[in-house]
């Protein structure tokens, strides 16, 4: 298949940002070559997620995430996948410093990775780098509410909006983001009436996680959903595997395989002449 074809395949901002007020947007974070071909057909948008930091490198926060990881991470999703809309984000400190720096680090984490957009933390005090990344050619994804990159600032990964003020702040934040030209935005750990004031008025797709059924897609992380990440398991996380005693246990019994001999076996060892050329067996 020549190159043209597979990204003509690929659903792009503008089908995600047409998707307002339709068939909710199915996302789902991926790290990893692998798991983004397991997901592709399933979902629209594969989120190469700065909470990689967390899951993948057992960080506490996401703030020790490099533009290097991304880049190597966005790059391995793009690889794995041919349908989805890839969307990689934006690293603490690649982009808050100026509108001339997020342009140089969102050009890289496209160009290098080959994904469609990418996302960034922050509501009104981001609108104008917003519109300059936008007017330079760059899409963006907005995200607002629990911004996981502030957490030092908020008091920790709390549910945000919960006073007036604070739910006014959000909903100004989401408007912001999207006036600055964000083609969709996702809306985290934020209460649901606000979350839902917010999907009923921004006119681009507005993503869940821990918002309102009411948003327009919504989103989860990866490990979360299949059970991989056991640390905690946040209230807005539904569980659909439990990967994690599976995973141990098969670790086991190859150990006691390993231990005991049973493993190689004939089958797995190389013969003098291979019935067939193939490298593998
Ligand atoms: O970092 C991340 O994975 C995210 C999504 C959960 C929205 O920001």
């Amino acid at each position: 298949m020549s190159t043209q074809t597979a990204r003509s395949q690929r659903l792009t901002t503008s089908d995600i940002r047409a998707r307002k007020g339709g068939v909710p947007l199915v996302v789902l974070t991926a790290y990893t070559a692998s798991v983004a071909a397991l997901l592709d057909a399933e979902v629209d948008i594969l989120m190469v997620g700065d909470s990689l930091g967390m899951v993948v490198y057992g960080m506490d926060t996401t703030l020790g995430v490099t533009l290097d990881m991304m880049i190597n991470h966005g790059r391995a999703v793009v690889r794995g996948s041919k349908r989805a809309c890839v969307v990689v984000d934006m690293p603490f400190g690649s982009y808050q410093e100026s509108p001339a720096q997020a342009f140089a680090n969102a050009a890289r984490l496209l160009v290098e990775t080959g994904a469609a957009a990418v996302k960034l933390e922050g509501g009104v005090e981001m609108a104008e780098t917003i519109a300059f990344l936008v007017a330079r050619g760059i899409p963006v994804m907005g995200h607002v509410g629990l911004r996981p990159q502030s957490v030092h600032v908020t008091g920790g990964f709390r549910a945000q909006g919960r006073d007036e003020a604070g739910g006014r702040a959000i909903l100004a934040d989401a408007r912001a983001v999207a006036e600055a030209g964000a083609f969709a935005l996702v809306v985290e750990g934020t209460i649901e009436p606000v979350a839902r004031t917010i999907a009923g008025e921004i006119t681009v797709p507005v993503i869940g996680i821990g918002a309102s059924p009411a948003c327009d897609g919504q989103v989860l992380v990866i490990d979360d959903v299949v059970g991989l990440f056991t640390e905690f398991t946040p209230k807005f996380v539904k569980r659909y595997a439990d990967l994690a005693p599976q995973i141990a246990e098969a670790a086991r019994r190859f150990a006691a395989d390993v231990r005991s001999r049973a493993f190689p076996a004939t089958e797995h060892c190389f013969t003098a002449k291979p019935a067939s050329g193939r490298s593998r067996r």
